[in-house]
């Protein structure tokens, strides 16, 4: 098999940069900022790009393939104007971006997830609309097209307090041939649904900060009595594989935490040094220190108490 490489250099590291992202400094110019969610391949966040230089665009995509393609379109128009954020939408907005940072944000064909059953999927419900408002600047419009009614309804009914005036219209299918536009327009689709929600005061639903973190030292560590309980509140954490080496005096124990649809899975590691067991989330994990990240540290600290 061929080996194709593309550069990464669009895509912005969120694990490792300051959070809410400076997303200016991810740039070489600052320029006004427009956000695509689920760019999909990421020809129309491409082509945008490609037209209007003045512009820098971020395109947020939970997948990876997309986001593969998305990278060599860039690389192949050579754009300096786009950067990626691999992420799920539904905590990204949440935790990466700054109050009045885009001009504009806009999302092409969201999955409408029709079923009463799955409404939890849906994006562009009313804390997440309030989040966009937060995020744009003053005046800053929200747009997202769809083929759905049903779904364009549905937004529209979670615009209450979202500080937005809203507008619903009928559009022409060309401007919007991605993959999604043109699989509904083959199937004699002859118009789709572009809702624009204009911002018309602000909201403060701000991003989530981040908390200092803190660790745990302890005096005698008993590697296997060690047994630590799942936690199950506002955050849930199970504890999956766990393993102890002797020889460097070091436990690992696998945490996955999920909080807000953000999810995390890292190792915990109790390490000997000099007379004391130190207990902190081991490095090369890409972890980050949320709320229920300390919750995996606090209760694996309970469980090295029980004696
Ligand atoms: C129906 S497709 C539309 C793709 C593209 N906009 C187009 O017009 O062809 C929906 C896209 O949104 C992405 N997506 C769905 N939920 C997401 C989320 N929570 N965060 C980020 N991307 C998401 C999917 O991976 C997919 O690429």
């Amino acid at each position: 098999m061929k080996t194709r490489y593309i550069s990464l250099e669009p895509l912005i590291d969120w694990r490792r940069s300051e959070r809410p992202l400076n997303l200016h400094f991810s740039f070489s110019t600052t320029r006004p900022l427009i956000l695509e969610i689920g760019f999909g391949n990421g020809e129309y966040l491409a082509n945008r790009a490609l037209q209007n230089p003045g512009v820098n665009y971020v395109g947020l995509e939970k997948e990876w393939q997309s986001v593969w393609r998305a990278l060599r379109r860039i690389a192949r128009l050579k754009l300096d104007n786009v950067r990626i954020i691999k992420a799920d939408a539904r905590w990204a907005v949440f935790r990466l971006f700054e109050p009045l940072c885009f001009k504009e944000i806009y999302s092409l064909f969201p999955c409408p997830w029709p079923k009463e059953k799955h409404e939890k999927h849906r994006l562009f419900g009313n804390r997440f609309l309030k989040r966009l408002n937060n995020c744009l600047e003053r005046g800053g419009l929200l747009w997202i097209v769809t083929d759905d009614f049903h779904y364009a309804e549905w937004v529209m009914n979670q615009t209450e307090d979202t500080g937005f005036k809203v507008l619903l219209e009928k559009v022409p299918p060309e401007n919007f041939l991605t993959k999604y536009g043109k699989k509904w327009i083959d199937e004699g689709k002859t118009f789709f649904y572009r809702l624009t929600l204009k911002k018309e005061s602000h909201c403060y639903e701000n991003a989530i900060t981040y908390r200092e973190m803190k660790t745990y030292y302890i005096e005698k560590f008993e590697p296997r009595r060690f047994k630590p309980y799942p936690v199950r509140n506002d955050v849930v954490v199970d504890f999956k594989d766990y393993i102890f080496d002797p020889d460097q005096n070091r436990a690992l124990l696998r945490a996955v935490v999920v909080e807000d649809n953000f999810v995390q899975d890292f190792w915990i590691e109790i390490r000997k040094k000099e007379n004391r067991w130190h207990i902190r989330p081991a490095s090369g994990c890409g972890w980050i220190p949320t709320m229920g990240l300390q919750r995996a540290l606090d209760a694996v600290y309970e469980a090295c108490k029980i004696k």
